[in-house]
């Protein structure tokens, strides 16, 4: 087996955190990867230093192997603040309003890929294969193919790619692209991103794209692929059958009295309609007085690149939303929202989820979204809640049974909850079982065995299983 070398901006061995903790899913569907492979995971240590040195920092944490760069507060702020998360981000999740240009962004994206690249360069083996993560790093493959490195390279995108007319807005959108032509493989979440990643090189860029997505440039091939990431299935329930899962189950349950329990667990990204969400909720309150005082909304929303103008306005604008529609609803026993801006261990998480009636999975746009498949795997079969879940989520093309809403109209949403709240034990038995069965079918293992698979050049890629 070919050594796999992962490469993203995070490296953190998520034991703790779930998909919406602080780090994201990415985290969590890639020390599972490595430990599978003997390999390393290669990225930014998190941590700042006053001049690069390009120093590499190796650690061996539960079974796999970290090597880590530390870098200069102005890459921080040009490279991740900057042109990942001020440009690269809201553009593709469809933000153009958010969206800022600025020269130095670029600058600092390509001195910090550049880095990647120099530092990596020492540790690539002949039969090694490299596998790349997200948007921070989609120049990486073309640079280290410039230092010479022959290996068969992957690029994996976890979040949405634009539409053209959207993608086009970028300054330099063509360099970047033809940057990304330089990997063997490209993976996106859904078709959806990977139509719109093959309308972009044939329209724009005018290259031939063969029946099987095998983009023809400069001599070479690359193929594009939709691999939709899963959940590490059989870790995650074994964490839900846990003494703290249980505990923390139990502790949520007395609190809320015998009342049915809503929650939400995301970043805190304008990406994720929470706005839209507790307006969605505060509809329903106002619409269904005889059933307001029986619910309780719990959303947990870790912080998440506080030094970005537009994280600090929706913390801002979240604040301001859960106090009025708090003070408009509560009584002295009972507040609506529980809104709490921590993260929680990933067992305990289980627990909350396992709790709770209802899912609120709302995001405006979102690569999959590993919550919403989390809160399936926690559920209790006999007695399972229901998922409400975006249409604008990548797991909405798998997650079919999950009832589907547009997360604009406040009103679709309050009639979802009010749908879920007197769902039969029948059909929330019989959407549960189809959910469940595609949560553990197409886990984290069959992603990465797929990706790796195609990577690797030995067999088509199989079909994911419906
Ligand atoms: C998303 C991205 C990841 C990122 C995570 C957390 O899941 O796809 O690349 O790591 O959010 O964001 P952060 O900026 O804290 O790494």
């Amino acid at each position: 087996m070919s050594r796999l070398i992962v490469v993203s901006n995070r490296v953190s061995v998520p034991q703790a955190m779930g998909a919406a903790g602080a780090q994201g899913g990415l985290a969590v569907a890639l020390s599972s990867a490595l430990r599978e492979h003997r390999g390393i995971w290669f990225g930014w240590s998190g941590k700042e230093i006053e001049t690069f040195t390009g120093h590499l920092d190796m650690q061996r944490n539960c079974d796999v192997t970290t090597v880590t760069i530390d870098l200069e507060p102005q890459d921080i702020d040009e490279y991740y603040n900057g042109y990942a998360n001020r440009t690269l981000w809201p553009l593709f999740h469809y933000r153009i309003d958010l969206t800022e240009y600025d020269r130095s962004f670029d600058e600092g994206y390509e001195r910090v890929n550049e880095r990647f690249a120099d530092s990596l360069l020492p540790l690539i083996e002949p039969d090694d294969l490299v596998w790349v993560h997200d948007y921070h790093l989609l120049p990486l493959g073309a640079m280290l193919r410039d230092k010479g490195v022959t290996n068969r390279m992957g690029l994996f995108l976890h979040i949405p790619w634009p539409p053209t007319r959207l993608f086009v807005s970028l300054p330099n959108h063509e360099q970047l692209v033809a940057s990304m032509l330089h990997y063997d493989l490209i993976g996106f979440q859904t078709e959806e991103w990977l139509d719109s990643f093959i309308h972009y090189v044939k329209k724009e860029m005018g290259l031939r794209v063969t029946d099987d997505c095998a983009i023809e440039y400069e001599g070479r091939q690359i193929l594009a692929r939709a691999f939709p990431i899963g959940i590490d299935f059989d870790e995650f329930t074994e964490g839900a059958r846990s003494q703290e899962a249980l505990e923390a189950h139990d502790r949520l349950k007395s609190s809320v009295r015998g009342r049915k329990m809503l929650i939400g667990v995301d970043r805190l990204d304008y990406s994720k309609g929470l706005g839209e969400r507790f307006d969605s909720f505060g509809r329903f309150l106002t619409d269904n007085p005889g059933m307001a005082k029986d619910v309780v909304l719990l959303q947990i929303a870790p912080p998440s690149r506080e030094d970005v103008a537009s994280y600090q306005q929706i913390r801002q604008d979240l604040e301001q939303k859960t106090g009025h529609i708090n003070g408009a609803h509560a009584d002295v026993a009972w507040v609506p929202i529980r809104y709490v801006n921590q993260g929680y261990p990933r067992s305990e998480l289980a627990g909350f989820y396992r709790a709770a009636n209802i899912a609120l999975v709302t995001p405006l746009r979102d690569g999959m979204n590993l919550v919403a498949k989390e809160y399936v795997a926690a559920q209790d079969p006999e007695d399972p809640g229901v998922l409400i879940l975006s249409q604008f989520a990548g797991a909405a093309h798998q997650l079919t049974d999950a009832l589907l809403v547009n997360p604009h109209s406040t009103e679709e949403v309050s009639e979802a909850i009010k749908r879920a709240l007197q769902m039969p034990l029948e059909e929330r038995r019989r959407r549960h079982q189809a959910l469940l069965a595609a949560v553990r079918d197409q886990d984290v293992v069959l992603w990465r065995e797929q990706f790796v698979t195609v990577l690797q050049g030995d067999a088509p890629p199989a079909p994911p299983q419906a």
